[in-house]
């Protein structure tokens, strides 16, 4: 693990493999170990998964969070390890952060994998939703336990709750050891985010867009559609994952991703 110092906070960066860059960005609220797989086997990249501010072992500045903010934290990554352009892959809130990446950095992408996002902004309705997300995180004593609990039956397929116990432990672990100011802060970040679908039809680099088939947080329909709005972008639905291919089904999602790489690059 590296420690990289950002504006206003140290991320811890976690580095493993040779070969070109390949910068997995987490989503809300987890930290690396979302990637935990990946970072394990993923032969001929070289994997790079930072801690956003406010999770996992990076330090949690009391406020300040933004998605620009979160995407300018992994091009300072990418200046600190010395890598002029990479690979992104980003899940839900990661996804968003890739677009950031790609409004105000794009000659750093070389290429983009989208999984389980959407380039939306928050509706009135999930806005209210993150007033009472930011609530029940901000609760003493409950705080990241209460915000597993209320995420966790809609983040995994039933049949990963069913059949591999041990990946609902390690979500539910990453999400306890959240600190709360990053639990607020990403909460707030994500429901001032901009509105991503103009930034569409811009795009010209290699794009795949994947999609848990059982995800009902950003469901495959919306996936699809999705990759329909970005020229040439590919689209793969990972079978027997909710919302979190890489942890559910990681070797099926690592293979995705490592083909289309090698077929793009
Ligand atoms: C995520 O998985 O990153 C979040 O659930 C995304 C969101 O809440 O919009």
């Amino acid at each position: 693990m590296r420690r990289v110092v950002v504006e206003g906070a140290e991320l811890a960066v976690h580095v493993r493999g040779d070969g070109p860059a390949l910068v997995f960005v987490h989503g809300f609220p987890f930290d690396h170990g979302l990637w935990r797989h990946q970072l394990t086997t993923f032969p001929g990249w070289r994997r790079i998964a930072p801690d956003l501010r406010g999770a996992g072992l990076s330090a949690a500045p009391a406020g300040g969070y933004s998605m620009a903010r979160y995407a300018d934290d992994v091009i300072a990554v990418l200046d600190a390890l010395e890598v002029a352009a990479a690979a992104v892959c980003g899940l839900s809130m990661g996804g968003y952060i890739v677009f950031e990446l790609l409004r105000r950095h794009r000659a750093r992408v070389r290429a983009a994998i989208l999984c389980d996002t959407r380039a939306e902004a928050d509706t009135e309705e999930a806005r209210r939703g993150r007033a009472e997300m930011i609530a029940l995180a901000r609760d003493e004593g409950a705080g990241a336990r209460a915000i597993a609990d209320r995420m966790i039956p809609s983040l995994l397929a039933p049949e990963t709750r069913a059949e591999r116990p041990e990946v609902e432990a390690q979500v539910r672990e990453m999400i306890e050891r959240t600190p709360v100011t990053g639990l607020v802060g990403a909460l707030e970040a994500m429901r001032d985010r901009p509105d991503s679908t103009p930034l569409l039809a811009e795009l010209k680099l290699p794009v795949l867009v994947l999609a848990g088939s059982a995800d009902v947080m950003t469901t495959p329909e919306a996936g699809e559609a999705l990759a329909g709005k970005i020229r040439g972008a590919r689209f793969a639905t990972v079978s027997g994952a909710g919302h979190l291919p890489p942890l559910e089904q990681p070797f099926v999602t690592t293979r995705l991703i490592a083909d289309f790489l090698q077929s793009v690059l």
